[in-house]
């Protein structure tokens, strides 16, 4: 399949995307973080505004250059990710999250950076849970009909931890994807199956991350009601 001019067909959409992965700090120069390239989000945003849709990309340490035509948000943790997202939300058509969200944040922020001392162990790292972003979009939608799409990666048991997430989150789509032995973090291409909350299976074939990107725009643009614009 060869990429030619697109098809406007999300003339008059807006579109929510969260892109790369979240850092918790625990000093002023340490982080808990993921591998979450942005690479997926960004390719979202591409076929996105190609597609014509008026688009917000909220974007966590990605170092990716902005793409054109979409409006750029940068975040860095969990918490920030969260208000750029939902306040994004409140009119969008269709919400991504592409994002890799840390589930769990350090308890204490040190204003200071933590130093070590003498023939001391290092204290315990206490952790508390970040909100889950998706299930509360899902939960709330910002306006009538807007869809919420999910990603996942998997190690094992790929469709069966899909569904039961995908349930759990309440969210229309879920693309899942395979993880592990260099597959899907930071390289350029992927491979997944969305799953949809109406029990569509759709199989992407391995290829580049804007090839995924569109199909997930096809099944986004099947199931938007209807544009009053
Ligand atoms: N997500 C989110 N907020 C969180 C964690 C995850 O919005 N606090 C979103 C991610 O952006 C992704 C989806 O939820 O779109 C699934 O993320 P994943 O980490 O696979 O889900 P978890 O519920 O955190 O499950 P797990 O315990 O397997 O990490
Ligand atoms: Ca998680």
């Amino acid at each position: 399949l060869s990429r030619g001019p697109a098809e406007r067909d999300l003339a008059g959409r807006h579109v929510v995307i969260s892109a790369g992965g979240t850092r918790e700090p625990l000093d002023p120069v340490r982080y808990l973080g993921n591998r979450s390239s942005g690479k997926q989000g960004y390719a979202l945003a591409r076929t996105a505004v190609a597609r014509g849709a008026r688009v917000t990309l909220v974007a966590a340490n990605t170092g990716l250059s902005d793409p054109a035509g979409a409006d750029v948000l940068t975040v860095g943790t969990a918490e920030q990710l969260r208000e750029a997202v939902l306040k994004a939300a409140a009119d969008a058509d269709a919400v991504v999250m592409a994002a890799a969200v840390a589930d769990f944040r350090p308890a204490h922020y040190a204003a200071g950076k933590i130093k070590k001392k003498d023939g001391e162990e290092p204290a315990p790292l206490e952790l508390v849970r970040n909100p889950d972003i998706l299930a509360e979009l899902s939960a709330h939608r910002g306006r009538p009909g807007q869809l919420v799409v999910g990603f996942a990666a998997e190690t094992d048991d790929v469709l069966v931890n899909g569904r039961a997430k995908l349930a759990r989150k309440g969210c229309d789509l879920l693309v899942v994807n395979e993880v592990g032995d260099g597959k899907a973090f930071g390289t350029e291409e992927n491979e997944a199956v969305v799953l949809g909350a109406d029990g569509s299976e759709t199989p992407v074939p391995y290829g580049p991350k804007e090839d995924l990107a569109d199909r997930i725009w096809d099944l986004v643009g099947e199931r938007l009601p209807e544009s009053d614009a």
